[in-house]
Order: structure tokens, then C-alpha cells, then sequence
């Protein structure tokens, strides 16, 4: 387990891919020996299994096969069989052939898997898996790749609560020792502008980051109405986006992307935070149990604090972006006119993104070059556990109200699993007799 002293820069260089932008390109070694899922020739078939096969899975699947690599999708996992045939018939259609004409995607009937174990038997039949479930799953699922001894890419974030990420950073371990590539779907690590603006902030282009503010600030997503007979585990996993065992509230699920990447700027994890959050306009009994907003300042271990921002309003101003201010000089935006500028002249650097290829892509190219070759290039999982434990520590403190210390929402027991995995069974957050579920009330509620 970490604790605060260790989240000083020195323990991070020590443990994180964060520095590499997401490989550890020096500091693991390399030249793996043979293990399960190694390719020690690039004519080798790559054998993947798609564990989630909902909108990001699908597209990650197409992303693995538009690899240059020979890669092969050869199972497939999903709590329903409907997202098993929608992502099947969408990979045909655009996958489903190698240049040469060979057949990319060969999934028959039985290597169809359906409802809560069907991980298991999906994983045992590949090289690769990507898993791309809601992250309340992902601890387990990521357990198990690695017990299997099979490379990982999975989505963002990696748990919902404290135990999972637990999970996750024990697994992590294990997938070092085994040489396991693990690549976390946190793709601004593998975005050429993060890269070349990150790696200039951290040569110093800045001077000290002393302060920033990161937001996902936008109109919010889908909302599945409930269907007549249906059970409450089946409503909540359709409708995944509103509950906290499944999503972790959309502090996790999305403004995860831009906590990582002050996390990253910063190198390393906040010590503490304390915040404000609610349900200001998002809050009819069909949206479960998230806020639809919250303001956190998460405080580092060199005493700076960066700003965090999100919120689901639909008809206001959006922003999914960074920013960041240093000592010399700061930084507005990543995106298109993205530039390290001085408090006085000329810009320090202009970063041109029109030639920048595809994150989404990119992150698949570099972890099937690895496998392919045999090198053990990417252990991301223990940044992309503590992002997302950064993130729900951002969630402890709008709950609760109070302010809350990292080692205190790392060890936290709050378990929002449920008991039993079965679609007769219960989750532990409930709708009243109006169908409204319990909502956290900052003061009362007790987050960590
Ligand atoms: N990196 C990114 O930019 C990005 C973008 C979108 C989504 N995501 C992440 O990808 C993940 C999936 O999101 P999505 O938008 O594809 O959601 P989705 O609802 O479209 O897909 C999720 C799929 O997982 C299936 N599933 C649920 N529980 C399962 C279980 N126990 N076993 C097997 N399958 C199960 C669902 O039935 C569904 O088909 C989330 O973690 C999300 O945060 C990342």
C-alpha cells in the first residue's frame, strides 16, 4: 500500500509509466523471456478476445485488426447476447479481412460467451485481451487476464471504488512479473501533442507547475428508459452510466482523462482534496445515483493544487480540456493551437497536430508492435489504478463534504459491489417506492 510519502516525485519516477507517456520504454526490462501469449515471429497469428462488446469495445477491436500486425479476433464476451451479435456484425462489416483476403475475424457460435463468467472462457482463447466492459467489472476481469497469463488492453477507468483499484495495483504487480503488456485506454498518453507538450513541461519549458485547472464540462450521455418486468441488476446494467458499482459517477468514467493528465504534468498523485458536487439538473429518477456535477481541488505533495471541473448540463458551455501554469510560463489548451508561451514573447514551442495520427489507433499499433516482437514494452495499469483512484477520491470528497487524504481513499473498505452476481439478484443502492434512488448528501454522507 502507498502512503503520502511516497507520492513525492521520487516515488513516482520510481513506479510510474506516466514519464514515458505511457511506456516504460527504459526502465522495464526488455527482451522477454518466452511466456503465455509471447510472439517471437511477426508472421505468428495474435489471438484476441473482446470482453465488453459494447461501443468502445467495438471500436478498440477495430483499432486492434487495423494493426499492422496478424491479429485475429477469435472470441468474444458480453452480459448480452444482443451487444455480442451488434458488435459481430459491425467487425464483419468492417474488419473482417486481412490485404492478403485471410479472414480476421473468426468467431464461431462457441466462442460466443454470454453473461457474468463468460469472461473466463473468452480470455483462456487468446494472446490479447481487450476489456472494455463498465470498469465496475474491470478489476476482476483484469485479475483474471493476468492470472492467465495473457497481454492487456483495457478501457479506462479501472474500478469504482477503493477495493477495485486494490485489485487492479495487485494484478498490475503480477503483470510485471509475467511481462505482461498492459496498455490502459488513457490515450492522451499516446497522443503525439500530451507527448511533446509533457515531455517539454517536465524539461523544464515551464519552469515548476504551480498550478492548473482540467475540465470535461459538457452536455452528458445516454439514458436507457426502464422496461416493464425488468429486474433492478438488469436495469442498472443497461443503464450502467447511473450507478456507482458499474461507472463510479462521470468524475470517474470520463473527467478521468484530464485528472490523468495533470497527474501526469504534476508526476505524480494528489496527497489530498476536498470539493463541491450535486444534481442540479440531471436529477430525475431516471439517472440513478451520480451527481451531475463537481469542482474538486486536488492538492499535490509540493503543496500546489490543480483545479478539476465536471459537469453534465446540456444546452451550456462545453470544455474538455487542460490548462496549466508554471513559474516561466503556462499552457491554455492541448488542443489545436496548443503552445507553451512565456508571461512575456514569443511562443517557447507551437505544437502543429495536422499530421498527428489517431490515439485510439496509435495505442494499438505500439502494444501489437511490441507483442509481435516479443518485447515487453507497456505496464500501465498501476498509473491508469491510481488515476482512477485519484478520481474517486475526487468523488469521496463532493460526497462526503470533507476533505479527503489519499491513503485514507486508497484503503477505504467501501465495497459497492454487490453480493451476488445474477440477474435475479440485488445491488445495494435501491430505488424508492417513487423509484428514486439515494443520493449522496455532502455532510451526511459518509464517502471514504
Ligand atoms: N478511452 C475512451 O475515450 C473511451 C471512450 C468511451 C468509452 N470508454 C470506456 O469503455 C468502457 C465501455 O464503455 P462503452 O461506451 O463501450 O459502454 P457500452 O455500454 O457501449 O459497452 C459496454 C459493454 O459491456 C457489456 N458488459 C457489461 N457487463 C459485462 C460483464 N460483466 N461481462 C461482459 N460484458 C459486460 C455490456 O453489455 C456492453 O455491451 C467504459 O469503461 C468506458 O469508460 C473509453
Amino acid at each position: 500500500m502507498t502512503n503520502e510519502s511516497n507520492q513525492d516525485r521520487r516515488g513516482f519516477l520510481k513506479t510510474s509509466g506516466l514519464l514515458t507517456g505511457g511506456a516504460l520504454l527504459s526502465s522495464l526490462p526488455f527482451g522477454a523471456t518466452a511466456g503465455p501469449g509471447y510472439h517471437f515471429s511477426v508472421n505468428d497469428t495474435i489471438k484476441i478476445a473482446l470482453i465488453g462488446c459494447g461501443g468502445r469495445g467495438t471500436g478498440a477491436a477495430q483499432q486492434a485488426l487495423s494493426t499492422k500486425q496478424n491479429v485475429k479476433i477469435v472470441a468474444m464476451a458480453d452480459a448480452y447476447r444482443d451487444r455480442i451479435d451488434d458488435a459481430y456484425k459491425s467487425l464483419m462489416e468492417r474488419g473482417a479481412k486481412a490485404a492478403d483476403g485471410s479472414p480476421r475475424v473468426e468467431v464461431p457460435e462457441d466462442h460466443k460467451f454470454v453473461g457474468f463468467e463468460a469472461y473466463k472462457q473468452a480470455i483462456a482463447l487468446a494472446d490479447v485481451v481487450i476489456l472494455a466492459t463498465p470498469p465496475g467489472f474491470r478489476p476482476s476481469h483484469f485479475e483474471e487476464a493476468v492470472r492467465q497469463g495473457k497481454h492487456v488492453f483495457m478501457e479506462k477507468p479501472v474500478a469504482t471504488d477503493a477495493p477495485g483499484v486494490r485489485k487492479v495495483l495487485a494484478a498490475a504487480e503480477e503483470a510485471k512479473k509475467k511481462k505482461l503488456n498492459v496498455v490502459v485506454g488513457l490515450q492522451r498518453h499516446y497522443q503525439p501533442v500530451y507527448r511533446e507538450m509533457i515531455k517539454r513541461i517536465h524539461d523544464g519549458a515551464l519552469g515548476d507547475i504551480v498550478g492548473g485547472q482540467v475540465y470535461w464540462v459538457s452536455g452528458g450521455v445516454w439514458q436507457k428508459p426502464r422496461k416493464p418486468n425488468q429486474t433492478e441488476m438488469d436495469y442498472q446494467m443497461r443503464n450502467w452510466y447511473y450507478f456507482n458499482w458499474l461507472c463510479g459517477d462521470h468524475i470517474n468514467e470520463q473527467h478521468i482523462h484530464n485528472i490523468d493528465v495533470a497527474n501526469w504534468v504534476k508526476q505524480g498523485y494528489p496527497v489530498s482534496c476536498q470539493g463541491t458536487g450535486g444534481r442540479q439538473v440531471r436529477n430525475g429518477k431516471d439517472y440513478g445515483e451520480i451527481f451531475d456535477h463537481h469542482i474538486v481541488d486536488f492538492t499535490y505533495a509540493d503543496g500546489t493544487t490543480i483545479n478539476s471541473q465536471c459537469r453534465h448540463y446540456e444546452g451550456t458551455y462545453s470544455i474538455v480540456d487542460e490548462k496549466f501554469l508554471g513559474t516561466k510560463g503556462k499552457i491554455d489548451t492541448f488542443g489545436q493551437k496548443s503552445a507553451l508561451l512565456p508571461y512575456k514573447g514569443a511562443p517557447l514551442y507551437v505544437h502543429n497536430s495536422k499530421a498527428d495520427g489517431n490515439p485510439y489507433q496509435i495505442e494499438h499499433d505500439e502494444l501489437f508492435d511490441a507483442i509481435a516482437r516479443g518485447q515487453y514494452k507497456f505496464a500501465d495499469a498501476e498509473n491508469g489504478a491510481k488515476s482512477t483512484m485519484t478520481a474517486i477520491m475526487g468523488r469521496m470528497a463532493t460526497y462526503s463534504g470533507k476533505v479527503v487524504k489519499w491513503d485514507e481513499a486508497l484503503n477505504s473498505q467501501i465495497d459497492l459491489f454487490p453480493a451476488t452476481l445474477a440477474w435475479d439478484a440485488m445491488p445495494k443502492s435501491l430505488p424508492d417506492k417513487d423509484g428514486l434512488y439515494p443520493i449522496a448528501v455532502p455532510g451526511k454522507t459518509i464517502a471514504v
